[in-house]
């Protein structure tokens, strides 16, 4: 889909249908709606009289205009309350209509800059979210399907349309922005919702050599056997029951050679399959963790992306990507390892394996000196308890640095919720034979699976998400796609960008 910014009035211009919208209770609407309903004789206004478009959020009215204005049709999109209206709001109604108007075979879409009116929203972050609203809400992953196998017609053009020419370079650079975000998350779709089959620890490695190539960052894979050299025997306890090598994927961006010092570490847990191990998962959805490498995705595709806009600070990226079967050589419950900072784990349950695969990494992130950490990971069922669906789960040891990803994540429209990391709860982690052991019980599973990983980030400022209840969807809303979310890829951007301002 092309976007491209048109100054004009949105009543002339050349589509198939344009987009306006309406508050929740506006009788008569302003702004270019209100061009608009003039244009087609009260033709919207008579529609809201008669109670058939009332504004509520994610209403869709289409009204053909038969010839009465250039467009063939229009469509009312309804914004909510006024005072509940965010820039969200505009991703998640671009994302609905995008997909209402490709099921109708519509190609060339014409939208008003939503929020800029009477939102009183800035005008590049309005266009922003409009790219990545539509976008996102049109993504869909097919790559396995035949041809015909469906129809696969696409929008193919999307245009901004302004009427005050002093807004376009805003509008531009907005909408850039918004692509380059886009384009990160749907790349982090596309590796979570490809099977485990294809998306293998050296897969993922391929991905982020392609991903570093393009975006100019520098590439290393640590092997097994380096692995071996640095003593990170809670990895390679995790890889043992597979065939597959484990890599721990590093990824380097260098936009602040003047300090070397600052470097934000992003750690991903890359679990391209978690069957649970020796500590075998249940049947049903197993096959829903082919998505246990959403956390390590997310940090591939938003290294991709700060490697586009190239902001002015360091960062590293880690990615421990694994398997977790239950081969003959798998590791076993009562197994004990050690991890690279020299702490022994008893292995009480094979299938908690993402925080073994991060204490390693995180380690490592120490070993490199990295001045902060933010781990991203599919870790616990227990947070899908906790907070359901709704919103990814923060933990950390440095309040200001969980302030600044959680503000990073509502620029984004990712909602991220703290949750305590208090002593008291560590005790749950002691093991008889070792220093700790890799399960707490069931109380407080997502805090446990927390302070088990304080254990490796040390006196680093760090933040953990646990996106377990958000890193896939079961249905198509707004600007989210049935399967894979990308979430918090956006949030992962923003906060190194945030970062690098300040
Ligand atoms: N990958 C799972 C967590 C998960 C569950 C992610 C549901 C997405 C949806 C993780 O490796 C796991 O198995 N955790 C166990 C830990 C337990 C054994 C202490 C869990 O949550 O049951
Ligand atoms: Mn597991
Ligand atoms: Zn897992």
């Amino acid at each position: 889909m092309d976007i491209s910014v048109v100054t004009g009035d949105i009543t002339e211009v050349e589509a198939d249908a344009i987009i306006v919208n309406l508050f929740k209770g506006v009788k008569r609407p302003g702004g270019a709606t209100g061009a608009v309903d003039k244009a087609l004789g009260g033709a919207i206004s008579g529609l809201i009289d008669d109670g058939e478009i009332t504004g509520k959020k994610g209403e869709i009215v289409s009204i053909h205009t038969l010839g009465r204005i250039k467009p063939k049709r229009v469509v009312v999109a309804g914004l909510g309350e006024g005072d509940k209206f965010t820039l969200d709001t505009v991703r998640e109604i671009m994302g609905a209509v995008s997909r209402h108007l490709r099921a109708r075979g519509v190609k060339k879409v014409a939208t008003i800059v939503h929020g800029a009116g009477i939102g009183g929203m800035d005008p590049s972050g309005a266009a922003q979210a409009i790219a990545e609203g539509s976008l996102l809400g049109l993504y869909r992953f097919d790559r396995h399907r035949a041809e015909n196998d469906e129809d696969k017609g696409e929008i193919e053009e999307l245009h901004i349309v302004e009427v005050d020419p002093a807004k376009v370079p805003a509008l531009e650079s907005g909408w850039n922005k918004g692509k380059v975000m886009a384009e990160a998350t749907m790349m982090a779709r596309d590796m979570a919702n490809e099977p485990a089959n294809f998306m293998t620890p050296s897969h993922m490695a391929d991905v982020a050599r392609q991903v570093a190539e393009e975006s100019g960052l520098e590439l290393e894979v640590l092997e097994q056997e380096q692995m071996e050299e640095l003593g990170m025997g809670a990895i390679l306890g995790v890889a043992k029951g597979s065939r597959e090598p484990a890599k721990l994927i590093i990824l380097r961006y260098k936009g602040d050679q003047d300090d070397p010092s600052r470097n934000l570490g992003l750690v991903g847990k890359g679990v391209t399959f978690d069957s649970g191990g020796i500590s075998l998962k249940p049947a049903a959805n197993m096959g829903e963790m082919k998505g246990d490498m959403s956390g390590g995705a997310s940090v591939i595709a938003a290294m991709g992306a700060i490697g586009r806009l190239r902001p002015k600070v360091n960062v590293t990226g880690l990615i421990p990507a694994s398997e977790n079967l239950p081969g003959g050589s798998a590791q076993k419950p009562g197994d004990v390892v050690k991890a690279m900072n020299g702490k022994t784990i008893e292995i009480e349950n094979t299938d908690a394996e993402g925080r073994l695969l991060l204490a390693d990494a995180l380690s490592y992130g120490r070993k490199l000196g990295l001045s902060s950490m933010v781990d991203v990971a599919t870790l616990t069922g227990a947070i899908v308890i906790a907070l359901g669906h709704v919103t990814s789960g923060a933990f950390g040891n440095d309040q200001a640095l969980v302030d600044r990803v959680i503000e990073a994540g509502k620029a984004a429209g990712e909602k991220i919720w703290q949750m305590p990391l208090f002593d008291e709860y560590k005790e749950q982690n002691k093991s008889d034979v070792a220093d700790m052991k890799n399960t707490g019980g069931r109380p407080a599973g997502s805090i446990t699976a927390a302070q088990f990983l304080s254990e490796f980030s040390e006196d680093t400022p760090w933040v953990h998400l646990d996106i377990a209840g958000t890193f896939m969807t079961d249905k198509n809303r707004g600007y989210m796609t049935k399967g894979a979310t990308g979430v918090p890829v956006r949030t992962l951007i923003n906060y190194v960008l945030d970062s690098a301002a300040s």
